[in-house]
């Protein structure tokens, strides 16, 4: 099985483009360009990686999709509707556990059911989330409150959450950055189960090149402020991914090329 674009239930519509972006920012009187003729585009069904240096404006990408930031020039288009405004057909994963501290496991990953946008029957809603406490290995959690939970499994409630409305297109945000470095791996082969049995449109920010191989059909690398897209690299990894696969020349290469990338752009923003 490859991880491509086929055999999925997402449609031409869930196609998300990022259009000639432009944004700046204005403080104390200075002009801060941040993104200039910005442009790539997710598949239907494809898993998107974006990388680049710190505060070159990827979670401003990211919040424009979500419709919470509107851009200067250009458009962000999900299908052929341009962005407005938030919608429930785009589910958001932050860097931030954002789940409600007073609702249990099973609660949270309901939650988006029980609004009226997305509402479900109630033999359904338990359906979703027995099925989303299994895929994310939380079936004993299901009535603990977060406080009770650790950072690796409340960010999976938020995941299990996110999916559980079933969005059109899915935003995540560094969603593993807290993590230690083995709970962040096993989120990493969780969340690509999941994205192999599910099939949905993704758009994930990381800092991490390893984590960006690991998921993704392609990662997008962005270049330092003004930021443009520096190179779209293709990840032709055959899935299902495993812990060997990090291990394999191609994946080795990838990374050092990526790496490279990477670090060329910090030396020419340090300049
Ligand atoms: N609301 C805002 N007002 C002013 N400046 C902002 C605002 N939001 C973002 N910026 C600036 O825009 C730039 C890009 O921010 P953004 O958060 O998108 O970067 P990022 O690539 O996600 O960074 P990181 O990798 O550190 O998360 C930064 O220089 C930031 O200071
Ligand atoms: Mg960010």
């Amino acid at each position: 099985m490859t991880l491509t674009a086929e055999a999925n239930h997402a449609t031409a519509s869930d196609r998300i483009v990022f259009d000639g972006i432009g944004k700046h920012y204005t403080r104390d009187g200075d002009h801060l360009q941040v993104l200039d003729d910005c442009s790539f585009t997710v598949e239907p069904g494809e898993f998107v990686s974006v990388i680049g240096p710190s505060g070159c404006g990827k979670t401003t990408l990211l919040n424009m999709a979500a419709g919470f930031t509107s851009p200067d020039d250009g458009s962000v288009r999900v299908g052929s509707a341009v962005v407005d405004g938030p919608h429930p057909s785009r589910g958001v994963v932050f860097q931030q556990y954002a789940i409600f501290g007073w609702l249990t496991v099973a609660k949270n990953i309901e939650y988006g059911l029980t609004l009226r946008a997305n509402r479900r029957p109630k033999a359904e809603r338990k359906d979703v989330v027995q099925r989303y406490l299994d895929l994310m290995g939380l079936e004993r959690f299901a009535s603990a409150y977060p406080k009770e939970l650790s950072g690796g499994m409340r960010q999976r409630v938020a995941i299990a959450r996110a999916y559980a409305t079933d969005p059109r297109v899915l935003l995540m945000d560094e969603p593993f950055a807290a993590l230690d470095a083995q709970t962040r791996e096993r989120m990493q082969e969780l969340l690509h189960e999941t994205q192999l049995s599910e099939r949905r449109t993704a758009l994930f920010i990381t800092h991490s090149v390893e984590e960006a191989i690991f998921l993704s059909n392609r990662v997008v690398v962005l270049s330092a402020r003004p930021t443009d897209v520096r190179e779209v690299v293709d990840v032709a990894i055959p899935a299902p991914r495993s812990a060997e696969t990090r291990l394999s020349p191609q994946f080795v290469e990838l990374r050092r090329h990526l790496e490279e990338l990477l670090r060329s752009e910090s030396v020419e923003r340090v300049r």
